[in-house]
């Protein structure tokens, strides 16, 4: 049984513009995330409280937060502890912390291991939900990792289960470089669903490198998931990811979803309407099937 209503978790802001290369000016990713909120989207990654030497595009992380309106939940991304610090400073109330479950790219995206990371979180973890933030665990390379190739099931369920351990209160999983087919999403979900649900928030995270993300999303959904992290204009990717390409689109998924019957509270042409004000000021062309034919019109 399909659900009745999806959450979309809207990551354009940050996974969308943290891989692009030209800059990106502060008034523009504002304006990209008020037009977002008009399209009725109640949940958003707006930047990332990371390295400005790793990840130069979120340099203004503080200012992103706080220029913006507070509409719904609003997630800002922290690796680490000095992160999660500033993040509290900047007024953030929902932090996502990210650990990859392969070694090679843990060490890569943050320069630790995953068991480094994992213990350095633990007690930032601990204080987070002391003072009341909402904590999302963005679990990388939960299918295939660009170095270390396919990913053991029972790894991404341990990870996930020492999460849980630890008191998040979501987990996005996520397969980073888009190479999951529909079986591995369906498999993968619904052994998460059958042992987490209840217990966290359950979102699921595809980038569209092969064109399987609609399908890996159908697959979620038949295991029980009903939180998805979409991108308007299919834009995103993670710099120390090669080869991978932008999430799946927001407004194709939104798309998809109603045409079957699935409340998702967005509109599709508001979406496309942000697209359009961001398009200009990223270099990745936007090539999505709703925002094509809403250009065609
Ligand atoms: P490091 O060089 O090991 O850091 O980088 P360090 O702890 O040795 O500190 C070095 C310097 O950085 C120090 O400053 C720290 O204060 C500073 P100095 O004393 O030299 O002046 N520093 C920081 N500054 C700002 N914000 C911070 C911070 N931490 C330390 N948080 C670090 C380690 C984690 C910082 C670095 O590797 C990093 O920033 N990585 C982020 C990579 C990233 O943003 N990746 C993309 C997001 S994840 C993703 O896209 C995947 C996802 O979409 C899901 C999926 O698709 O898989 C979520
Ligand atoms: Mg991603």
């Amino acid at each position: 049984i399909l659900p009745k209503n999806v959450t979309i978790i809207e990551v354009g802001p940050r996974d969308g513009l943290q891989n692009e290369k030209k800059h990106v000016e502060e008034t523009e990713k504002i304006g990209f995330i008020h037009a977002l909120q008009e399209s009725g989207i109640t949940e958003m990654e707006l930047t990332s409280f990371v390295s400005p030497k790793w990840v130069p595009q979120m340099a203004d992380a503080k200012n992103i937060v706080g220029k913006s309106n507070k509409v719904g939940r609003q997630f800002v991304l922290a690796p680490n502890e000095k992160g999660a610090e500033l993040a509290m400073e900047a007024g953030a109330k929902s932090i996502a912390v990210f650990v990859g479950v392969s070694n090679t790219f843990n060490q890569k995206n943050i320069n630790r291991t995953t068991e480094e990371s994992m213990d350095a979180l633990e007690p930032v973890i601990d204080r987070l939900k002391n003072e009341g933030v909402f904590v999302r665990a963005c679990i990388s390379t939960a299918f295939y990792c660009p170095y270390e190739g396919k990913i053991n099931k029972e790894d991404v369920i341990n990870l996930c289960r020492r999460f849980v351990s630890m008191g998040v209160d979501e987990l996005s999983v996520a397969d980073t470089i888009g190479m999951a087919n529909p079986v591995e999403s369906y498999e993968l979900f619904n052994q998460l669903n059958e042992e987490l649900n209840g217990k966290v928030l359950l979102t699921a995270h595809f980038h569209d490198t092969r064109k399987m993300a609609l399908a890996n999303i159908f697959a979620a959904l038949q295991a029980g998931i009903d939180r998805f992290d979409t991108s308007a204009g299919g834009l995103g990717g993670c710099p120390f990811a090669p080869g991978a390409t932008g999430n799946i689109a927001t407004e194709d998924v939104v798309n998809m979803l109603e045409a079957i019957g699935i409340k998702t509270g967005i509109d599709v042409e508001k979406v496309c309407q942000a697209v359009e004000k961001i398009a200009p000021h990223v270099s990745q062309p936007i090539e999505t099937g709703m925002y094509r034919l809403y250009k065609n019109r």
